[in-house]
Order: C-alpha cells, then sequence, then structure tokens
C-alpha cells in the first residue's frame, strides 16, 4: 500500500519567525498513524526546520538541488549538502523551475540521481500545461516526462521516489483539477509504473496531486482511489489550513 502523504511546498516564502510558529503550531498536533507530513521549505529553513521536527513525524524536504557532488557552481546547493542540513527529501522537477529556470527531463533525471545517492527520498513533478491539456496531448506529455527520469531508475530505487503530479494550469490558479481529472492521470501514471517496474512497485509508491488543494477540495481530491495525498502550496503557508489538510487525508 502506498503511504499517505501531506507534503507543503513553501516557495519562496517564510523567514525564522513564521518558520518556528509553524513548526511550533505542528509538531503538537496529533497526526493519523498512516499519513506521513513533509514540508519543502526555503534553502534558509533546512538546518532550523530539521532540528525542530526531529523528533516528530514530520520531514523536511528541499526545493531543489544542483545535479553535481560539488565544484565551482556558484550560489548553487548540492543534494549531499541539504542532506547534511538534517532534512531528508527534495523536489525535483516542479513546473516553476522548469519553466523559470529551464529545467529539462534530462537535468532533472541528473538531479534525481544526484539525491538518491545523496540518500535523500524524492518528491519528483510532473504536469501539463493548459495548452497541452486543452490539445488532448496531457496523457502522452506526463508519459514522456516520467519515462525520461524515472522510469530510468534501477528497480530498487523506486521506494525512496514520490510522485506529485501537478498540472501547471491549477497551481496558484485557484483553479483545482476535478477529482475525477485527477483520477484518471493518477491512474495512468501508475499503470506507467506497473508496466516498468511491475505491480507490488506501482501500488507502493506515492502518487500525490498538487495543485489549489485546499481544506475545501483536500478530502475529495485524497478520496480518489488513486490519489495518495497532495503537495500543496498556497495553503501550506496558514498552520491551521494545512492541519485541515493533513486530517483530510
Ligand atoms: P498551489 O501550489 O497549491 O499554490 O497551487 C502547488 C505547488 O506548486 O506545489
Amino acid at each position: 500500500m502506498a503511504r499517505k502523504i501531506a507534503a507543503g511546498n513553501w516557495k519562496m516564502n517564510n523567514y525564522i519567525v513564521e518558520c518556528v510558529d509553524f513548526m511550533g503550531f505542528l509538531s503538537k498536533k496529533r497526526i493519523p498513524k498512516d499519513v506521513d507530513v513533509i514540508l519543502a521549505v526555503p534553502y534558509t529553513l533546512l538546518g532550523v526546520s530539521s532540528t525542530m521536527t526531529k523528533e516528530s513525524k514530520i520531514s523536511i524536504s528541499a526545493q531543489n538541488c544542483h545535479h553535481q557532488d560539488k565544484g565551482a557552481y556558484t550560489g548553487e546547493i548540492s543534494a549531499s549538502m541539504v542532506k547534511r542540513t538534517g532534512a531528508s527529501y527534495v523536489l525535483v522537477g516542479h513546473s516553476e523551475r522548469r519553466e523559470f529556470n529551464q529545467e529539462g527531463n534530462s537535468l532533472i533525471r541528473k538531479k534525481i540521481k544526484s539525491a538518491l545517492e545523496s540518500d535523500l527520498k524524492v518528491i519528483f513533478c510532473c504536469g501539463e500545461s493548459l495548452d497541452i491539456r486543452k490539445d488532448k496531448k496531457h496523457k502522452s506529455y506526463v508519459t514522456k516526462q516520467i519515462k525520461k527520469t524515472i522510469l530510468k531508475l534501477p528497480k530498487e530505487a523506486m521506494e525512496n521516489v514520490i510522485i506529485a503530479y501537478e498540472p501547471i494550469w491549477a497551481i496558484g490558479t485557484g483553479e483545482t483539477a476535478t477529482p475525477k481529472q485527477a483520477q484518471k492521470m493518477h491512474k495512468h501514471i501508475r499503470s506507467i509504473i506497473e508496466d516498468k517496474f511491475g505491480k507490488e512497485i506501482a501500488q507502493n509508491t506515492s502518487i500525490l496531486y498538487g495543485g489549489s488543494v485546499k481544506p475545501a477540495n483536500a478530502k475529495e481530491l485524497f478520496s480518489q482511489e488513486d490519489v495518495d495525498g497532495g503537495l500543496v502550496g498556497g495553503a501550506s503557508l496558514d498552520p491551521t489550513s494545512f492541519y485541515q489538510i493533513i486530517k483530510s487525508l
């Protein structure tokens, strides 16, 4: 069975004050036994949030890493550096990085490899733009994103990979994929994983939905058979909203 996961993505938001308040609030809350909580915080907050959540059920994630382990890459941070902050995950392939930093599938594949070699778990993001969906090419587009990246991994690596399907047209727009649209794509993604790695791995891989998940729509989205949780942007900035989303799982 795939783990149920509520993951927050703070993007370029929050300073130490908000971070300490947030982690303090969430550490005191009861998190259901079968739910994992992950927070992807800015690099500047990785150390403090990892320390604060050490004894809790909350895991900390970076939002990116460089594909090389070290070297002359001014301004970059490697997966092994992320690991040494105490974080245990890294987001790779988020659509904002694909768009604003021109990250393509082959670079994303290298980042995933580097993260796994540094003993980090990976939250791999995929998803299509509105134009692609309107053209009804969304399935083949997402298939290609997955084929060029995680399908190239060895089978054993899959236990450290979470997939987040995030249709770009639903990110930060207030527009959510309908539960039916999400389920259709998640089922498709699971079938691609099954074709390559077999049924057991496909059943055990968590597939999260992302794109305007809020307390008001989380329950219905999470009730879909192949939706194992959410990757939450905007609504993860408010601890009360994020906790409501955790409780919807
Ligand atoms: P959103 O962002 O929940 O604000 O739409 C989701 C994401 O980008 O991960």
